[in-house]
């Protein structure tokens, strides 16, 4: 089969240059620009890297126009309906499903890292009592390069897989203690005899002085919570992930930059602002024309959290499962149903509305979560751990990736420079 090529003509010199398009599995083609400024003088200009390719990868495929989103191979919705978060974990890491054996023993192997260092108590306990959850996550992650000497040979595959199995397994026992040091009650050591989604709410729920009664609604609600958030593709997060660890950053602070990156409002932290930004329209009285003509307006920097994805111009597949299971799950788990109705009326003014079809604006996987995430007593502050804890398994899969990918390289974009020209010290 003939290479398809594009053809670049500068119109000031009359010469044309071929480049290669390459081809993946799914998606559009990429224009393969590798030798663009030996053979042209120029480099390209992309903001926020929208229209940038930045690796080959096979763990994720996002159609944004249709509102597809597969993992391996396999439709999310597919995933949230039959699969485990353990069983996701092997198949982002692996590329597989995993066979019985090897779920068995890569969930024995989980089990065996879940605690931490008597000293990762210390440290948290450092933070004060009010610190933001996610300050303590980024933190102590980062710290857990202090306690692995032994295997932080980013060139030894055996090291690679023994971080990405403690990462998966000690960020549940992390964020519970988080979570407990910022309520000031004891921390819970993780009961091996739990599955992972049991283990994490005994951890976070259950206290010296009584157990935790686990709910089997709110574990298989948090489980598919936790596989709908697994992995995204090159979002802002990940793609912070590959560039700290193209460096050849050890995978537990490139792990703690991705947490840093998912913090902020216009990505992670979204889920927080989105029950904020209802709660506001519930208690101040702003009504929701009000509220949706603050997002249009260009003088205000509002925007209508959980809303637009730079990639979905389509309803966000996730969002649709997390909406199907607020219905189911609301009257189950004692949740806030007018704050479900408030956004349920939301999503249908802007399904009416010219300047959020025009932009094609729809509702995002962090419009719901949040709903589900308080239904579950998870407080507000919690919500980016949770998504944080979900995510780890695809920051530390597309890490690994990087590290087996021949083309592998150290990040280093361009930029077109704007400031002063040359000029001498003042004598
Ligand atoms: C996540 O990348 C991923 O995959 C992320 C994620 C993952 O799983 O990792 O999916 C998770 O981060 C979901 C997004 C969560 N963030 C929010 O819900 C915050 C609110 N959303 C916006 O901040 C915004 O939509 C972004 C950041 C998500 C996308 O920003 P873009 O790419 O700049 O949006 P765009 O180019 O599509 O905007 C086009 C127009 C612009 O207006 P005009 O200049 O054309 O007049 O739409 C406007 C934008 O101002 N717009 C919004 C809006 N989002 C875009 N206007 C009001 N409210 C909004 N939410």
């Amino acid at each position: 089969m003939t290479q398809k090529t594009i053809t670049l003509t500068d119109n000031t010199s009359g010469k044309s240059t071929d480049f290669d398009v390459l081809e993946g599995t799914h998606g559009p083609g990429c224009i393969a620009i590798k030798n663009l400024y030996k053979d042209t003088g120029y480099f390209t200009y992309d903001p926020g890297y929208g229209m940038t390719g930045s690796c080959k990868s096979s763990i994720t495929f996002i159609n944004g126009e249709e509102g597809i989103l597969l993992h391996r191979g396999y439709p999310i919705d597919q995933l949230a309906e039959k699969s485990s978060y353990l069983e996701m974990c092997y198949l982002l890491l692996n590329g597989e499903l995993p066979t019985d054996t090897e779920a068995s023993d890569f969930n024995s192997t989980i089990k065996t890292h879940t605690m931490v260092h008597e000293n990762i108590r210390d440290f948290i306990n450092g933070f004060r009592y009010d610190a933001h959850p996610m300050a303590m996550l980024v933190g102590t992650v980062g710290a857990l390069s202090s306690f692995y000497h032994d295997s932080l040979d980013i060139n030894n595959p055996e090291h690679r897989e023994i971080s990405a199995h403690r990462l998966i397994a000690k960020l549940p026992t992390i964020a519970s203690y988080c979570y407990k040091h910022h309520r000031g009650l004891p921390f819970m050591y993780p009961d091996n005899d739990l599955d992972y989604v049991q283990n994490f709410l005994h951890m976070m729920f259950a206290v010296p002085a009584q157990d935790y009664v686990q709910s089997p609604v709110a574990a298989k609600a948090l489980e598919v919570m936790l596989i709908l958030h697994a992995d995204h593709e090159q979002n802002a997060s990940t793609s912070t992930v590959r560039l700290a660890g193209s460096s050849g950053a050890n995978p537990f602070a490139s792990i703690a930059a991705g947490i840093a990156s998912l913090w902020g409002p216009a990505h992670g932290g979204a889920n927080e602002a989105v029950i904020n930004m209802l709660e506001n329209i519930e208690q101040s009285g702003e009504t929701i024309a009000t509220t949706i003509a603050r997002a249009k307006d260009k003088d205000d920097p509002f925007r209508l959290m959980g809303f637009g994805h730079r990639v979905y111009k389509n309803f966000d597949p996730r969002a649709k499962i997390i909406a199907k299971l607020c219905h189911e799950l609301l009257d189950d788990l004692d949740g806030d149903q007018p704050l479900f109705d408030l956004a349920l009326e939301l999503e249908q003014a802007t399904l009416n509305d010219e300047y959020f079809q025009e932009r094609r604006l729809y509702p995002n996987v962090d419009f719901y979560s949040g709903i589900i995430l308080r239904a579950l007593n998870i407080p507000m502050n919690m919500f980016t751990v949770m998504f944080a804890m979900a995510r780890t398994v695809g920051w530390i899969s597309h890490w690994m990736e990087m590290h087996n990918d021949p083309e592998f390289r150290i990040g280093r974009p361009r930029q077109i420079y704007t400031g002063p020209a040359k000029r001498d010290y003042p004598s």
